[in-house]
Order: C-alpha cells, then structure tokens, then sequence
C-alpha cells in the first residue's frame, strides 16, 4: 500500500510515534510518506495513497485546532481508506469522543474509516509520568502499533465507540477555542532564565512567538500545545492559567524505549485512583497480541467472529 501519515505534533510525542508507525509499514513492505502539520504545511494530494492515517494528541477531549484546519483543506476520493492514531495521557472513554469532529469531515468526503486506536503517551502538561512508567507505556504501545499495521493489512476495522453524550461534553470542554487567544495574554517569560536561545520562536508550530526589540512576544493564535514552555532548555516560559500544570523537560523517549519495560510492572491489579483506568486497556492489549501473534510472535488466525471485514468494538 501507498500510505500517508498526516499527523499535528506539539511537544513531539505524536511524532514519535509517527516515526514508529512508519517503521512498522515500512518493515512489512509499505511506501509511507508523512506529513507533520504546521500552520504554514501544504495541503497534501491525498487521493493518490492507498491509505490515509491521522495521528493527532488529544488537547482537553478534542483534536488539536491547527489539525482541524488542515483536515477541513483536504480533499479525498469518494471511499477512500483512512484510519486514525491518537494518543493522550490517560485512557477515559471520554478520549473517544475526540474524533468527531475528523469523523464529521471525513464522511462528508465520502472517506471510509477501516480503524481507530488510542494510543497512551506520556503527559505533557499535568505531571510529568515516572520513567518506568514511561518504558511501560512505550512497551505496549510497539504493541499496539504491530495489532493496528496487521489488523489494517488484513481488512480487521477496529473502531473506538462514542456516544451522543460522549460528543457534547467534548465539544463544551474544547479548551483550545478560548483557552489559546485568551490564555496566551498571560504567557510570560522569565529573563533570568531565559538565554536567548530562539529554540521556542523557531519552534513555535503556529509562528505565535517572535522577538521584539530582544525580548520575546507572545501572539494570540496559540495552539496550546506546550512545544515552547516543555522544550524550553530553562524552563523560563509560564503558561498562563496553566502554568501549574506545566511540565517541562523531555522525557528521551526513544532511550527508554531501549531500556524495554521496567523489571517489575508499573500498572498492576492493584493500581488505585488515577492509574486504575490503565488496567483494563494494557489488558486489551495483551489479550490482542497474544492471540495474534502468541508467544512465536508469528501472526496467528483470526477467531470468526474476527472475520476480515468485521467490526470489532473495543
Ligand atoms: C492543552 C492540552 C490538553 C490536553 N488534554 C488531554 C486530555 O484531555 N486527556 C489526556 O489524556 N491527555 C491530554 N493532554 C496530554 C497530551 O494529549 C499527551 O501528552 C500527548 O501525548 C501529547 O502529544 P504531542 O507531544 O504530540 O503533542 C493534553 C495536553 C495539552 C497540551
Ligand atoms: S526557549 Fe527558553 S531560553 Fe530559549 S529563547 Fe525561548 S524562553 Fe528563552
Ligand atoms: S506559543 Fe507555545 S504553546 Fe502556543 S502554539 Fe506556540 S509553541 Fe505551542
């Protein structure tokens, strides 16, 4: 297959796994060429892929705008293929509900979704995750990734279900809509940290940050996507009403994801309050990569009722 993978990134974990998603396709055979979406990326001919995939960070329940707004400039053949990879920090089904409004576009366009996978990532924004929860997270999403590229191969639509209650609670809770032009008056910088460097205004995916006689200015059409103030090498950006959120520092994804998972497991049966919802979606996990590729971690046959073609729910 010809696949293109159009994905939005903010403090890079989308990437990541974009490059991973690419490796996977690339190793069974596939032509992938990618597309990382900024405010200024041209708009992709995408009738001519075979396959479409769209990788975006879950903000607050919803896609990320600067993704919106490229999907809305797209244009598809009538049926065309496409499937979805997105990720955030926890698992709430509530998650699900952030593809309406892809979804929304892409029947619109006549697209046919063949797949949709939630993909955990560390936090960039909240609190920073424990490295060997990390390397766990990392372990079972090379997992998923292998389970998304041989269910796409072979015709097995795996989708996540919403629900109408699911979509108007992501819609009220959008907070990039307000939350960027209004939170980015309050973006600050700390001079006495800051060392000039440039890396967030050369960064910044909406060209949002310039300098203005030596000093940093903020515009309003932030994406709230956290690339300046988590990358910054001296933690001098404050983020508004969020800034008690705010997580600075990269987690070195693919060193830990080198490391392998950690010695002991970080989610158990016993996990409490936060870590609870991580239970049950490792469990999915491993359930469905054990009875593909079992234990000869060669692909194995399908039960019927995963008929190619059918519709799994998860
Ligand atoms: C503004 C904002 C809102 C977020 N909202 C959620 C959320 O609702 N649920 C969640 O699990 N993670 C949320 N996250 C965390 C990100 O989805 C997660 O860290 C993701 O992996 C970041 O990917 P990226 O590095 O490609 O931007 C949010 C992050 C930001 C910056
Ligand atoms: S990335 Fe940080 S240190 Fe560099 S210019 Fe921006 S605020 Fe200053
Ligand atoms: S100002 Fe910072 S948070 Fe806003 S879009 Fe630019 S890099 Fe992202």
């Amino acid at each position: 297959m010809k696949i293109a993978l159009i994905y939005f990134t903010g403090t890079y974990n989308t990437r990541f796994l974009t490059d991973k998603a690419e490796a996977e396709f690339v190793r069974r055979g596939h032509d992938v060429d990618r597309v990382e979406i900024n405010c200024d990326t041209p708009v992709l001919d995408a009738a001519k892929y075979d396959l479409l995939g769209f990788g975006y960070p879950i903000y607050g329940f919803n896609s990320p705008l600067p993704f919106n707004r490229y999907v809305k400039r797209l244009r598809l053949r009538a049926g065309q293929k496409y499937f979805i990879y997105k990720n955030s920090g926890e698992t709430l089904a509530l998650n699900n509900a952030s593809s309406r409004i892809l979804l929304r576009r892409m029947a619109v366009m006549g697209g046919e979704l063949v797949g949709e996978y939630h993909f955990v990532m560390p936090y960039n924004i909240h609190f920073p995750f424990e490295k060997d929860f990390v390397r766990e997270i990392l372990s079972y999403d090379q997992k998923l990734l292998r389970i998304m590229a041989y269910n796409l191969e072979h015709g097995i639509i795996q989708t996540l279900e919403s629900n109408v209650l699911y979509d108007l609670a992501s819609a009220a809770v959008s907070i990039q809509k307000l939350g960027g032009p209004i939170n980015s008056f309050f973006y600050r910088v700390d001079e006495d940290k800051c060392i000039s460097c440039g890396l967030c205004a050369k960064s910044c995916p909406e060209k949002n940050i310039r300098f203005e006689d030596g000093k940093l200015k903020f515009g309003h059409s932030c994406a709230m996507c956290m690339r300046c103030s988590f990358h910054c090498p001296k933690d001098a950006i404050r983020i508004g009403f969020l800034d008690g959120w705010r997580v600075n520092g990269d987690y070195g994804l693919a060193r830990l994801e080198a490391e392998g998972p950690p010695e002991q497991p970080y989610i158990t049966e016993e996990s409490q309050g936060f870590y609870k919802c991580y239970i049950k979606y490792f469990q999915k996990i491993d359930e469905d990569y054990e009875r593909l590729f079992g234990l000869s971690q060669k692909p194995a046959e399908y039960p019927e009722e995963w008929a190619e073609g059918s519709l799994i729910k998860t």
